[in-house]
């Protein structure tokens, strides 16, 4: 039996990073399935597939072969067998990302292919469903959240480090649009599972959540 562990949260609670430090702490697999989600935006921005079109979200995603591999330690991911790493991070894929997985056939796929990743090896999965659906007798269940002008300064440093123009207020802004569309979708909204930590992250330093959640896990 594989050993998995489950993080879920809102945008910019810092899931990935952490995620990354446990995984790596554990010796097991860090899957972002976030990324699966962007991947498949990508796919649909790329191929002019209207965002108010359910139907055609539906239909196009059955196109999109989605899997992911592992260079130096870092999830690429493969979308029709070409790594789309490198343009699933901008605030566009990222909106398109939080609109259509809401579509079922989106989730259904994608779903499938991380349950499959679990069965087969340790993980650290993070996500917004994975404690409520994709891995409900998951070893340990985190659900990571901060403030929403926490996430939003933190967003805001990234990009000005990156040298990218950051105007806080939209930020916010985004950050709250996305959080309820993604805790008020009809599928499988952003919740804490009833068996899932709450852990915080307003506060505490990136150790301090790594700690905190290395405890759960012993
Ligand atoms: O974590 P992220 O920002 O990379 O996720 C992008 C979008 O994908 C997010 O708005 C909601 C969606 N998503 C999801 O519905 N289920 C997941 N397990 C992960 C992400």
């Amino acid at each position: 039996m594989s050993h998995n562990v489950a993080i879920d949260g809102p945008a910019g609670a810092g899931k990935s990073t952490i995620a990354k430090q446990i995984a790596r702490r554990l010796g097991y697999i860090y899957v972002d399935t976030g990324a699966m989600y962007r991947a498949m935006a990508y796919y649909l921005i790329q191929n002019q597939v209207d965002a108010a079109d359910q139907e055609a979200i539906a239909a196009a995603c059955q196109h999109a072969d989605i899997s992911i591999c592992y260079q130096d330690g870092e999830q690429v991911v493969l979308l029709n067998g070409e790594n789309v790493n490198a343009y699933l991070r901008t605030e566009a894929v990222g909106n398109m990302a939080s609109v259509s997985s809401v579509v079922p056939e989106v989730r259904k796929k994608l779903v499938e292919l991380q349950q499959k990743l679990a069965r087969e090896t340790d993980v650290v999965m993070d996500g917004r469903d994975i404690g409520t659906v994709v891995l409900p007798d998951a070893d340990v269940k985190v659900y990571l959240t901060a403030s929403v002008e926490t996430r939003a300064k933190r967003r805001f440093l990234e990009l000005q480090e990156k040298g990218e123009p950051a105007d806080l207020a939209k930020i916010a802004a985004d950050i709250e649009d996305r959080d309820y569309r993604d805790m008020h979708r009809d599928i499988s909204p952003l919740r804490q599972a009833e068996d899932a930590t709450l852990v915080d992250s307003s506060d505490m330093t990136i150790d301090q959540v790594v700690e905190r959640i290395l405890e759960l896990c012993r």
